[in-house]
């Protein structure tokens, strides 16, 4: 396969941030490279922990410039796809696992003008999503268990992001594809060739003592790793 040329991003996810010190921890990511914040939405039932509320969302609307990409991880979709929507996201991202009535949902998120993304849990395989692929945004496939930071790259994503990488070009298709868990430096070059654009990282950027150089440790690992295979098969 050839290497994607269109752009990557970096998406810091702020579940590995210190709460008791949340907008000043957002801060250490505001470097030009950081367009948006990657925020976990947990409920204790469709993963095994708890996290934010669109309340958040709204005061890191208000007090950040960065856009939003909200992962709900949650079961009652279609109860907080408006709550989400107007607290100020930018994309909202549903899991395909969560629910029988995918379409309906990706809908439901762009009548608010929203960008509708569709995940995937490791296990789970692609074809569950191939029907909706012409009407989402974005693709989240996830390389670790929905729930917790810090876990280590499952290593069959790889071929998920590729196969999903030829369906976007054979089907002449347009949507992100963005990969979750387990990115950092060692990762990223492997994930980037398999033909991912968006990358979220949680402890390899807020688990480090000093911010931008861990997303520009990630940037470096992606810009030598397109070097390295630019216009070649890999
Ligand atoms: C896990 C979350 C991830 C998490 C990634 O359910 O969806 O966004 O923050 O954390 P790292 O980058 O530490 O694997
Ligand atoms: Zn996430």
């Amino acid at each position: 396969m050839t290497v994607p040329l269109n752009n990557y991003k970096i998406l810091p996810s702020i579940l590995s941030a210190d709460f008791g010190k949340f907008i000043a921890e957002v801060s250490t990511v505001d470097i030009p490279e950081i367009d948006y914040l990657h925020v976990d939405v947990m409920d204790g039932h469709f993963v095994p922990n708890l996290t934010f509320g669109p309340q958040v969302v709204t005061s890191l609307k208000k007090h950040t410039r960065f856009k939003l990409d909200v992962h709900l991880m949650i079961d009652k979709i279609a109860e907080f796809i408006p709550e989400f929507a107007k607290a100020g996201a930018d994309i909202i991202t549903i899991h395909q696992e969560a629910t029988r009535h995918l379409h309906r949902h990706i809908y439901q998120i762009k009548e608010y003008g929203v960008l509708a993304g569709v995940s995937i849990n490791p296990a789970t395989p692609l074809e569950n999503i191939e029907l909706i692929l012409p009407d989402v945004d974005l693709v989240l496939i996830m390389s670790v268990n929905t729930g917790f930071g810090g876990q280590k790259f499952i290593h069959f994503s790889l071929a998920k992001i590729k196969k999903l990488n030829k369906w976007r070009r054979e089907k002449g298709l347009n949507f992100i594809i963005e990969v979750d868990g387990g990115i950092d430096q060692i990762t990223a070059g492997e994930v980037r060739l398999a033909g991912a654009d968006y990358f979220v990282a949680g402890s390899a950027i807020f688990g480090q003592k000093d911010r931008p150089k861990a997303v520009y440790a990630i940037i470096k690992a992606i810009e030598e790793a397109q070097k390295k295979y630019s216009g070649k098969l890999v």
